[in-house]
């Protein structure tokens, strides 16, 4: 038993008891398999701004933030004002409605290539249609994805996400259901083209997240986007950026407008929703009007795009109008501000292990960061590959962070997503951290 492993027991002992109990009814005690840690994760049950409270009454700084969606940190007032209200009107509708197209028209107004908006519950939801209406427009069959990229639990793209890339990435996918899904190396522009070359004739897309998150938050390189940009142009193919974690965060009109480069089609998740489930995929008119019931043609010449029982429930459209409003009213206070944390966070971190003699590495853009622990000095780390290869994701996701939860900080992959909630001086608490928890980690 290490001494972070104790420290974590004695002051968890209420979430050890409830990890028990939650393993009998579901497995592995978690419904999302990114949420365990080992040995036990805990369990919150109180959250406000930038705090999250467990249920052994310990307060943490929060930089996971209801993975990377909470832009304005948890419980923000202006949302949950709007949700109360909204509360007495009710819950779900399931009928077209007035907020609907106002939050339809606020997206179009704010995202480059949202000529049409449809909304969903789920990013997930919304990557498996982005595909299925690409595949449907182009009438081609193959869609590459980088790889170490995330897009959910779509079985289209459940390839290529962690190591072995050879390997489908869950039991009880059909190899059918993969069997046109191409993997592409992240920033390799030269190993890419000739893979894209030789699929051309039968490529719908190319879809990809501009800043990879479960692949490490590696920024694609501008150059490497452009390429896409162009190839998928040439060979008649559609550019998918996948913005469930850039939507919003990067700039306000997302990746796409922080690189000036526009997709054919988004998807997006998280931020969007304000705190409350949703998906969208958005894009070209003349690709999203597949899914259009005006239209009168067969319905296998038509996209199956769903959206769902619970799409456009009022509390996330409510919840989803009023977050974009204040991004978009305060968009020059807060990029800014945020961005520079992320930086300063990103910054500090590296510097402070690197000083105390471990060989750290902090990626990301803008507000996000995460920390890896290379195994040797000096190396860079460009795309997800190299996070699988030549870092320890152990020495990040269990003793990192376990020894930041003994400390008062809960992270996600050594890092997260800074929200306007959070204040410079956590953040410098967080590195000063890192600094001392490095001096422990030889
Ligand atoms: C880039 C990306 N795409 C898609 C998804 C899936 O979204 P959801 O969890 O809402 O289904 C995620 C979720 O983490 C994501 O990070």
């Amino acid at each position: 038993m290490t001494d972070f492993n104790d420290v974590y027991l004695k002051k968890t002992p209420k979430s050890k008891t409830l990890f028990e109990k939650a393993t009998k009814v579901m497995p592995g005690g978690v419904c999302h398999n990114i949420r365990y840690f080992p040995p036990y994760p805990v369990y919150i049950n109180r959250t406000k701004g930038s705090k999250i409270y467990d249920i052994d009454g310990n307060e943490f700084t929060d930089y996971w933030m209801g993975h990377y969606s909470l832009i304005f940190g948890h419980a923000p007032e202006p949302i949950i004002y709007a949700l109360k209200e909204q509360l007495e009107n009710g819950t779900h509708w399931g009928i077209t409605n007035n907020l609907q197209v106002e939050f339809a028209e606020l997206v179009h107004n704010i995202v480059p290539c949202a000529e049409m908006v449809r909304f969903g519950v789920s990013g997930t939801e919304a990557t498996m249609y982005a595909v299925r209406l690409a595949r449907a427009h182009t009438k081609r069959k193959i869609i590459a994805k980088v790889e170490g990229g995330w897009h959910g639990g779509n079985s289209f793209l459940s390839v290529y996400i962690h190591k072995p890339y050879d390997k489908p990435d869950s039991a009880g996918l059909l190899p059918e259901a993969t069997k046109y899904t191409i993997g592409l190396p992240f920033n390799d522009i030269e190993l890419t083209s000739q893979i894209l070359l030789k699929h051309k004739d039968d490529l719908a897309a190319v879809i990809i997240e501009p800043v990879v998150g479960a692949g490490g938050f590696i920024p694609a390189e501008k150059e490497y986007l452009k390429a896409l940009r162009e190839l998928t142009e040439e060979f008649d193919s559609e550019l998918i950026f996948d913005e469930v974690i850039t939507g919003f965060r990067l700039a306000l009109g997302g990746a796409q407008e922080f690189y000036d480069i526009l997709p054919d089609l988004v998807t997006f998740g998280k931020i969007l929703g304000g705190g409350m489930p949703i998906g969208a995929v958005c894009g070209r008119e003349d690709i999203l009007d597949l899914a259009s019931p005006l239209k009168d043609r067969k319905k296998w010449d038509s996209a199956l795009v769903g959206g769902g029982t619970f799409s456009i429930n009022p509390l996330s459209m409510i919840a989803g109008i009023k977050t974009l409003s204040i991004l978009q009213k305060d968009e020059r206070k807060i990029y800014p501000r945020i961005n520079a944390m992320g930086q300063n966070a990103r910054q500090g971190i590296e510097k402070v292990l690197i000083e105390q003699g471990i060989n750290a590495k902090c990626t990301g853009v803008g507000s996000l960061f995460q920390t890896h622990f290379p195994y040797e000095e000096d190396v860079t780390l460009k795309n997800p590959r190299d996070i699988e290869f030549l870092t320890d994701a152990k020495k990040r996701d269990k003793e990192f962070k376990l020894r930041l939860i003994n400390r008062g900080f809960f992270v996600m992959h050594g890092g997260g997503a800074v929200s306007t909630a959070h204040k410079e001086s956590e953040i410098n608490q967080l590195i000063e951290a890192a600094s001392v928890i490095g001096s422990k980690m030889k």
